[in-house]
């Protein structure tokens, strides 16, 4: 079914037909006379064996969605019912902002890959943290992970008053954080992945968390451009500031071994699928080995069939997350997954 409407979509605005789709979606999770049970029964998948518990959470299965995909956390029941086993939400940041100019979502079909610079277009933390207390009182089940980060206007030296102010927000309405110090599209923010940033940043959170009386897993999410020194830097801080583990990786400023024409490869931002394949699961590999398997990582980046989800697996994550794989491949590529794990 995706084979046919695909090209369809790929003839549009990559951003204008994200809305469309995941708008459509919601119409036929909501509105459509059985369009739940239509949704679930095509694409939900369920098997004990597909069970995992990682850092304290109990996933009914190990495919999540990556963050990007619904910011604002509106279409988490219908996502949900493709069989995806968590949710991520966000980036979102304490004000909410309009992110970058348009065009800022490119397609790439040749490289099966997606450049965005979207620049966290969010409504803010508070109407997140709204949404998310009524779904969770609907659905308390449903598992989701909230994604953190900075506005724009925020300068790094208090960056972490923004992190801190997102965590208080959805520290009842999340069951795991995730620190996003590494999209490209926020200027400068990148930078707050240098040891002594990060270290203030997550050493206060996980203060905070600690406070609260019932801790939520607080995760690191990385770039795949860091060198193995930073990587060190990475697992020493994770170790340090004891946060519960790592999401490798966001997009890639790489643009290498693209068959793409110049115009679209040079559009500035981040690339995401299927170049990044190798190079995310070589940097969970890196992590996992050199820490001695300390914390679990999440791996994500290029994961586009059931062998691409496992080499991550191999190389040492506990879960995998996909976006830009959903968009190439369609929502058929949860269950495939899910069962090329039993
Ligand atoms: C359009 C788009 C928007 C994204 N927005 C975010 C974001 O807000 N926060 C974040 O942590 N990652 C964001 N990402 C990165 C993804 O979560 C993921 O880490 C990356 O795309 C690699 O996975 P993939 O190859 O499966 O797409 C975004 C990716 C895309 C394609």
């Amino acid at each position: 079914m995706y084979n046919i409407v695909k090209p369809l979509f790929f003839k549009f605005d990559p951003e204008q037909v994200h809305h469309f789709v995941v708008k459509r979606l919601n119409w036929v999770y909501h509105h459509l006379p059985f369009g739940k049970q239509l949704l679930k029964l095509n694409y939900h998948f369920s098997d004990p064996s597909l069970t995992r518990e990682v850092f304290g959470i109990k996933f009914p299965n190990p495919i999540g969605l990556a963050a990007g995909f619904d910011k604002n956390g509106e279409y988490i029941e219908a996502l949900s019912a493709l069989g995806f086993g968590f949710i991520e939400v966000g980036t979102v940041t304490p004000l909410p902002q309009p992110g970058n100019d348009l065009p800022r979502m490119f397609r790439l079909p040749q490289d099966e890959a997606i450049i965005n610079r979207m620049g966290f277009n969010n409504k803010g933390v508070d109407t997140l943290a709204a949404r998310l207390r009524t779904l969770k009182q609907k659905h308390p089940n449903i598992i989701i992970g909230g994604n953190i980060g900075k506005n724009k206007a925020t300068p790094n030296e208090e960056a972490y008053l923004d992190y801190e102010k997102c965590f208080n927000r959805l520290f009842e309405v999340v069951d795991y954080f995730v620190v996003n110090v590494s999209s490209p599209n926020t200027p400068g923010l990148r930078e707050l992945q240098e040891k002594g940033p990060l270290l203030t940043i997550l050493t206060k959170l996980q203060a905070l968390n600690l406070e609260k009386g019932s801790v939520k897993p607080i995760l690191l999410k990385i770039a795949p451009d860091l060198t193995n020194s930073q990587l060190d830097d990475i697992i020493e801080i994770v170790l340090t500031s004891k946060i519960a583990g790592v999401i490798a990786t966001n997009t890639t400023l790489n643009r290498a071994d693209l068959k793409s024409s110049e115009t679209l490869k040079n559009e500035s931002g981040g690339l995401s699928g299927r170049p990044l394949t190798n190079r995310s699961t070589e940097v969970i590999r890196y992590l996992s080995e050199k820490s001695n398997k300390a914390f679990p990582i999440i791996g994500v980046g290029g994961i586009h069939s059931p062998q691409d989800a496992q080499a991550k697996i191999k190389a040492g994550a506990s879960l995998v997350q996909l976006y830009s794989g959903f968009i190439y491949e369609g929502p058929g590529l949860i269950k495939r997954i899910c069962k090329s794990f039993i």
